[in-house]
């Protein structure tokens, strides 16, 4: 049997320990003693062969020879585990003294900031708001109105008509995206019985060429007051609270005669350009004045489509106010378009 040189052995397996460089090269190093071809296990084999008495010695050394081995193996895995999370805790520190990342939050569209200003003066007026559906039938839009099938007006409303299979009923006619929010008076006289004085905010549409001050699609919110002693006195100071209270000083507005078959009188209502003060700016396209909505007394007819009696004394006025219009004022705001822009350099610039 050839002789086995211990003192070698140990410091082969040192040498071999000590250039370990991870967990996994330790393994190897540890099944190629302890597996079933391993060293240790050969030692063992060595040993079963011998005399007894030198089986005693032998067996010693072997003994010995373990526990050195042992001992090297769990001190060297120690050592690498802690420089393995040494070295985690340096890749891993948290610098607080590093500027945090700033989470960048959304603003409010002007158009909704402008909406909820507008609804919070008319609450304040005793005004309550009321919707209504963007499509529409030809009766609310135009009929109940007092627009009929062959008037000129509705030319001036043009708008989106929806193609559908069924028949419709002859009285409520084609469907449509709605051009203005005055049908929501007609629904909401149909259900209602007055006094009463509400806001219907909402979308429309109109098929008509965009420029600086046009949109296909924009926002009014319209207005209806009725009771019995109604008069365009009652308008005038309503409306000039409103706008006071908007623009949060006092403002110049000005009422132009016009025509909409759903009142009588009916007038458009200007404000004196908060830009230029009446001189003419790019903002009230060199006018002076801003044209901000449609208004009147609200005429016997629609009373009478509606359900409500203007022979029981009911009047009223009614007004249909471009929200957009109201936003370009404010803001100065020279083209409509950028509200539907989706630019953030635009968007941006309002904050809540
Ligand atoms: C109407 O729509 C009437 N329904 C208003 C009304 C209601 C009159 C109740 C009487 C009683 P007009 O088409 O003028 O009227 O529109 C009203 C307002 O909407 C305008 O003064 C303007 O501010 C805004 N507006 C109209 N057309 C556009 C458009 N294409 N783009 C943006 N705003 C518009």
């Amino acid at each position: 049997m050839e002789k086995i040189n211990f003192k070698k052995l140990k410091l082969k397996v040192e040498k071999e320990i000590k250039e370990a460089k991870d967990l996994k090269e330790l393994d190897l190093i540890y099944k190629s003693y302890f597996g079933p071809e391993g060293t240790i296990r050969a030692l063992t084999k060595t040993l079963n062969k011998l005399p007894e008495k030198k089986k005693k010695i032998f067996g010693k050394k072997v003994n010995e020879f373990k526990e050195f081995f042992q001992e090297l193996i769990k001190r060297k895995s120690t050592e690498i585990k802690e420089k393995v999370e040494r070295e985690l805790e340096e890749k891993e520190t948290i610098d607080i003294t590093l500027p945090g990342k700033k989470i960048k939050t959304g603003t409010l569209h002007p158009l909704t900031l402008i909406l909820q200003k507008v609804e919070d003066i008319f609450q304040s007026m005793g005004f309550s708001i009321v919707e209504g559906p963007e499509i529409e039938n030809e009766w609310y839009n135009f009929d109940a109105l007092n627009i009929p099938k062959d008037h000129p007006a509705r030319d001036l409303w043009d708008t989106f008509y929806i193609k559908s299979e069924k028949k419709h009923p002859k009285k409520t006619g084609r469907l449509l995206l709605r051009t203005h929010t005055s049908p929501v008076q007609i629904r909401f006289m149909e259900k209602n019985f007055p006094p009463f004085r509400i806001i219907a905010p909402g979308r429309v549409f109109r098929h008509e060429a965009t420029d600086a001050r046009h949109e296909i699609n924009f926002y009014q919110v319209e207005g209806l007051m009725v009771d019995k002693n109604i008069s365009v006195a009652n308008f005038k100071a309503i409306l000039q609270e409103f706008l006071n209270k908007f623009f949060e000083k006092n403002v110049k507005i000005r009422l132009r005669p016009s025509y909409f078959p759903f009142t009588e009188p009916s007038f458009e209502v200007d404000v004196l350009c908060i830009n230029c003060q009446g001189r003419g700016c790019s903002i009230c396209s060199r006018e002076g004045w801003i044209e901000l909505m449609g208004a009147g007394m609200v005429h016997p007819n629609v009373f009478k489509n509606a359900g409500i009696l203007p022979s029981e004394g009911w009047q009223g006025f009614a007004f249909g106010l471009g929200l957009e219009r109201l936003a370009m004022a404010k803001y100065r705001i020279n083209d409509i378009r950028l509200f539907y822009s989706s630019d953030l350099r635009f968007l941006n610039q309002f904050q809540l």
